[in-house]
Formats: structure tokens, sequence, C-alpha cells
């Protein structure tokens, strides 16, 4: 059985002031919630996230880390850094650093090992854009970006998590209905499955790209799914509690 995780990716959208007020809405509500909930943050702000959430069942981490373990990589953060504040999860291979920051799938796959070394849970996103959906192209797009990935993990599949993000869902209004992305869920699942069918069995997929209060319940409700990786309703405190009350 897997417990569904409710993810925020806050993005770049942060203050100290406005943490407090989210951060302080989210405690203020979350034991209702069965779901596992995590904000992935800025990484500037964890040391108050840490502060705030510290003692809560809710988890923090970041959206990004270096490949690296140390060294001469200025304005790069290793993953060690992340988990001196106490990160449980880094999101890696996000879209966005995919392609504005011209990330390929072999350096995905070498932040997700190096952030599992360092004894966190990488969220490693896949998705593909429409422009591929469009040429049937979703499946091998997403089996040649988790390739790499799988490879990395080696034994330790099981300790990843998975987030499925359509690249024409993301912050658009658009989203995959649930069958769609239910049918990209199984496929994933059945990739783990080649590997390892015990820890495709644990390995949470989460759906992301503008999961929102009204079109939650529908996407969890598929077998696959697994929870959601949220950014623009995860700034907004009843939304994203409503997502996870959906979960
Ligand atoms: P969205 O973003 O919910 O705003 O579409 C999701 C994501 O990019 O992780």
């Amino acid at each position: 059985m897997r417990t569904p995780l409710i993810a925020g990716n806050w993005k770049m959208n942060a203050s100290l002031a406005a943490n407090a007020t989210l951060l302080a809405g989210l405690l203020g509500d979350e034991a209702g919630v069965s779901a596992e909930l995590a904000v992935c943050v800025p990484a500037p702000y964890l040391a108050q996230v840490q502060s705030v959430l510290g003692g809560s069942a809710v988890r923090w981490g970041a959206q990004d880390a270096s490949a690296h373990e140390r060294g001469a990589f200025t304005g790069e953060v290793s993953a060690e850094m992340l988990l001196d504040f106490g990160c449980t999860y880094v999101i890696v291979g996000h879209s966005e650093r995919r392609s504005y920051h011209a990330e390929s799938d072999e350096l995905v796959a070498q932040k997700a090992q190096r952030a599992l070394a360092s004894g966190m849970t990488p969220i490693v996103c896949v998705g593909e854009t429409l422009e591929e959906r469009e040429r049937g192209a979703t499946d091998v797009v997403v089996a040649r970006q988790l390739a790499p990935v799988l490879d990395a993990m080696g034994t330790q599949l099981a300790s990843m998590v998975i987030a499925y993000e359509p690249v024409w869902a993301i912050g658009t209004g658009k989203t995959a209905t649930p069958e769609m992305a239910q049918q990209v869920h199984a496929r994933l699942r059945a990739m783990l499955a080649e590997r390892n069918t015990e820890s495709a069995q644990q390995v949470r997929i989460l759906y992301g790209g503008s999961m929102k209060p009204d079109n939650a319940k529908d996407l969890l409700a598929m077998p696959d799914i697994d929870g959601g990786l949220i950014g623009g309703a995860s700034l907004n405190v009843s939304d994203f509690l409503s997502i996870a009350h959906a979960a």
C-alpha cells in the first residue's frame, strides 16, 4: 500500500513573510490529512521552513541539487547541504531545469544518485512536450528520461519518487485527463517492474501539471497515481490542503 504524497513545488516564489503565513496555514490543518505532505522551497528559505515545520508531520525539500559532492562549483548547492537543513526530498529533472538549464537525462540521473547517496529521496520528474505527445512519442520520451535514472538507482529503486509532469500541462491550466495520466503512470510502473517487481509496487508516481482542487480527486483515484507535485496551487494554502484532502 503506497501512502499518497502531496508535494508543493513553490518554484521561485517565496518571501519570509509570505512563507510564514503559508506554513502557519498548513500547520493549522495538516492533522486532518491522511496523505503525506511536503513543500519543496527555494534553498535560501530552508532554515525558516525547517524551524517552522520541524516536529510536525509535514516534510520539506529543495527543487534541485548539484550532481557534485563538493568543491569549486560556484552557485551550486550540494545534496549534503540540503540534508543539513533537514530536507527529506529534492526535486530533480523538473522540465523547467531540463529546458532552461539544458539538463540532460544523464545529469538528472547523476543528481538523483547524489541525492540518494546523501540520504534524501529524489523526486525525479519526467514528461513530454505537446509536440512529442502529438506525434505519439510520449512513451518513448518518458522511457528515455527514466532509463538512466533507473540505472543510477540500482538496487535502491524503491527509495525514489517519480513525478510524471506533461510539459504542456505545467502552469497552463491544461491537465491530462485521469485516463491519459494513468496510461503513462502504468507505463512508468511497468518500466520499474522490468528492473524489480517488488520495488515497482513501492515507488510512488506523482502526477504534476495544473493539479487543482477541482481535478485532484479524479486524478488521484487512478490506480497508479500516488499523489501530486503541485506548483501554482501549492502557493494557496486552502487549494493545497483541499488537494491533500482529496488524496
Ligand atoms: P503547476 O506546476 O501545478 O503550476 O502546473 C507543477 C510543477 O511544475 O511541478
